[in-house]
């Protein structure tokens, strides 16, 4: 293809977070190749691996309306190989937190990503902030690897009500959507805190766990943008992280200072 290629990794399910980044790369680039791949290599034993949504051909449908080149869809078997040559998350970032509680998810992230880049050779690949771990990990493998491509983050998308959008939305029954909702207003009334003049990370997240307190909350963090914990807020340089599970459905939020 002559012209910048715009990348959009996705597993599919498509809402209007995906839909985000697929209109940023429509808009900045001559061509947007999205790809749709459930990828096993990430998910844990015991995950929810054969239980992810799929929806093929609403998703395609989607594409199609928002201006997408080349929509991919591969299978396993035509990504993974036997004996490979294997990527690996950083020892760090990739091992604390979401890594902490899904060890190796990383890497199975950082490995089907390069795999994609490889195929697609784009010249920017979009990823929503939502995923705030996955994009600073992904930020860094270019960096590191001398990749020729631009991560470019998007804001998260959220219902009206707050909640972020996420395809494992779709698990919640009613009841626990509603207590779901503490997550995005915990990060609100935070976000009003720092505003009023409180940096101490350590009553942030104490305020945010009282609002939080029907939810089976994981962890509340507050680290800079290399994922270090801070013990005081840093304008610009700060994440506030959350992981909650909300009866089966474990969800993360942040909110980027
Ligand atoms: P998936 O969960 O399908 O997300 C694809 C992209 O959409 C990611 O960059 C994610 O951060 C972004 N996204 C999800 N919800 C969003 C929201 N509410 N607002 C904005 N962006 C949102 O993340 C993955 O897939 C996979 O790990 C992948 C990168 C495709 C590798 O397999």
């Amino acid at each position: 293809m002559d012209g910048s290629v715009g990348f959009v990794p996705t597993m599919g399910a498509l809402h209007r977070g995906h839909l985000s980044l697929i209109r940023r790369s429509v808009e900045e680039n001559d061509h947007t190749v999205v790809s749709v791949f459930v990828n096993p290599a990430q998910f844990l034993p015991g995950e929810d691996l054969e239980a992810y949504p799929r929806r093929e051909e609403a998703d395609a449908k989607i594409c199609e309306i928002a201006g997408v080149d080349v929509l991919f869809m591969p299978e396993i078997s035509s990504m993974y190989g036997s004996d490979e040559v294997k990527l690996k998350a950083p020892e760090y970032l990739g091992y604390i937190l979401e890594g902490n509680r899904r060890p190796g998810h990383f890497d199975g992230v950082v490995r089907v990503v390069m795999k994609l880049f490889g195929l697609v050779g784009p010249k920017r690949a979009y990823f929503g902030k939502k995923d705030a771990q996955q994009l600073v990990i992904l930020q860094k493998m270019v960096n590191d690897l001398f990749l020729p491509v631009e991560i470019v983050p998007v804001d998260t998308v959220r219902e009206e009500d707050g909640l972020a959008l996420s395809s494992r939305n779709v698990y919640l029954t009613p009841e626990e959507r509603r207590r779901a909702l503490s997550i995005s207003r915990s990060l609100k009334s935070a976000s009003r805190l720092i505003m009023a003049g409180e940096y101490d990370c350590a009553k942030i997240a104490e305020h945010m766990l009282g609002i939080m307190r029907d939810i089976d909350v994981e962890y509340v963090r507050i680290v800079d943008r290399s994922f270090r914990p801070l013990e005081r807020v840093e304008i610009q340089n700060s994440i506030i992280l959350v992981a909650a599970r909300v009866g089966k459905t474990r969800l993360i939020d942040n909110l980027w200072i």
